[in-house]
């Protein structure tokens, strides 16, 4: 039998197998919100416009809501045969209210349709996406007020550098947030154009009213050009790209979970709620919400890739390929969401260990950069002499196996004899931090202040 919907030039049924590589309705089935909504604006546009009747376009908004209805009940029977939600929903109609139905689709295609759909959801995730960061945001700032003065060692190249603050380091995750948010606001504002009544791909000879559909869909205007309105799939690609780069950071902050819960390092405890055993070994807390947030970047990141590598040399208007835009968007806007939650859920729950992290923060000679920079201060050294003189001091404590602290004014002055007992002040944990008070430094009251804004900035915003 051919296919109710287009079949009319068609005398055959599809081979079994192009109905399976052919039908979407198996992953597009989580449009039908969007493509009810669309098909709603769509009807009362036709018939303000005078397209089709108003009693027309009562029976196909009542026959819709009562779509939608069975779907959210799951009691509508998805057909594969009908290929995708478009026509699921459109066959469902004509049994529902007959004929009437017929005239839905009217001035419109399924290529500005899906694009139309499509674009409302990612829309709908973007939002989504935005709401779960910010959570994550206020949880991070709030980590970091509580614990601004906590230092603990800065690291470059995995190896002591300086000590910063623990409260320093969760706030370099609010500043990355917040750019994958702002991010994700600039896709939306981009995507925000109505491609429905782009119809095929020329537009349509009916005297449709475009800006009405785009009000009523909450779009700030229709799409200029009929060709691009359907052929456009940047807006998935861009979300995509903020969904992958917020990914890597989500990454990255999890990789440091799992280092500092190691122990070896022992810098925060994370309590069952976010660690498994191992079925052999008693000892271990696995942390394994870390790790699998670290991992999915590869599916987010991936999907990115593969629409990129499907739009790719795509000629001008719509392609079936087009088709494969979704599957792996839904899946990777999915894995994204449960990341932030259970980042989130990591943040709130984690607590730094104040006495591991105040040693580690004094060892492998950390304050070297404050003995250079009190050379420079006090003797007038210039700054590669003063790290020179530091270097050879560094070398003594080294010899020896102490820290810093330790090595002896006579030694200090066998390497430069105007160096005094003052130098001593400059080298501990907590003067070293509470020193670097530059704009963005680590300084605890630098923190604090920087925590306070986010906190305020966030609050603000949740009251809006
Ligand atoms: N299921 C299709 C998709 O997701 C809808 C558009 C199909 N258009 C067409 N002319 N066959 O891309």
């Amino acid at each position: 039998m051919s296919n109710s919907m287009w079949g009319g030039r068609f005398s055959e049924g599809p081979a079994a197998i192009m109905e399976e590589i052919n039908a979407s309705i198996g992953f597009d089935q989580k449009l039908y919100r969007q493509d009810i909504a669309g098909s709603k604006a769509h009807a009362a546009m036709l018939a303000r416009q005078g397209i089709i009747g108003a009693d027309d376009a009562e029976k196909i908004t009542a026959g819709l809501d009562a779509i939608l209805r069975e779907i959210e009940a799951g009691e509508f029977k998805f057909s594969r045969a009908l290929e995708d939600i478009h026509l699921n929903i459109e066959s469902r109609l004509k049994e529902l209210i007959g004929d009437a139905a017929g005239r839905l689709h009217t001035a419109r295609s399924r290529n500005d349709q899906v694009a139309t759909d499509f674009k409302l959801w990612v829309r709908d995730t973007i939002d989504a996406m935005d709401l779960a960061l910010r959570d994550l945001q206020v949880a991070l700032a709030d980590k970091a007020f509580a614990h601004a003065g906590q230092v603990m060692p800065g690291f470059t190249h995995l190896q002591s550098a300086q000590p910063v603050t623990f409260g320093h380091h969760m706030l370099a995750y609010v500043e990355m947030i917040g750019r994958d948010r702002g991010r994700f606001q600039d896709a939306r504002r981009r995507l925000n154009e109505n491609p429905l009544g782009a119809a095929a791909l020329a537009g349509t000879s009916f005297p449709i009213d475009r800006f009405q559909t785009a009000q009523a869909l909450g779009f700030d205007r229709p799409t200029a050009n009929s060709l691009d309105s359907v052929s456009d799939r940047d807006f998935v690609i861009e979300a995509l790209a903020a969904a992958s780069l917020c990914a890597i950071h989500l990454s990255r902050f999890a990789e440091e979970i799992v280092i500092w819960s190691s122990a070896q390092f022992r810098f925060i405890k994370l309590s069952d709620k976010f660690t498994t055993g191992s079925s052999i070994m008693p000892q271990k807390r696995n942390p394994d919400a870390a790790e699998l947030v670290r991992a999915k970047t590869g599916r987010i990141i991936g999907a990115q890739t593969a629409l990129q590598i499907v739009m790719k040399g795509l000629p001008l208007a719509y392609q079936k390929d087009m088709q494969e835009d979704k599957e792996q968007a839904f899946d990777a806007f999915e894995s994204l969401e449960l990341a932030i939650a259970a980042t989130t859920g990591m943040v709130l729950d984690m607590e730094p260990e104040a006495a591991t992290l105040k040693k580690a923060a004094g060892s492998g000679f950390a304050t070297a950069t404050d003995l250079a920079d009190w050379l420079v201060r006090e003797l007038n050294m210039p700054f590669r002499e003063a790290h020179h003189v530091t270097g050879r001091i560094v070398a003594i404590a080294s010899e020896r196996g102490v820290e810093l602290t330790k090595v002896t004014l006579a030694e200090m002055q066998a390497v430069h004899p105007a160096i005094t007992d003052a130098v001593y002040s400059v080298l501990t944990v907590d003067k070293s931090v509470r020193s670097r008070t530059s704009y963005g430094g680590t300084s605890p009251k630098n923190v604090r202040s920087q925590a306070k804004r986010w906190q305020r900035a966030l609050a603000r915003e949740m009251k809006a």
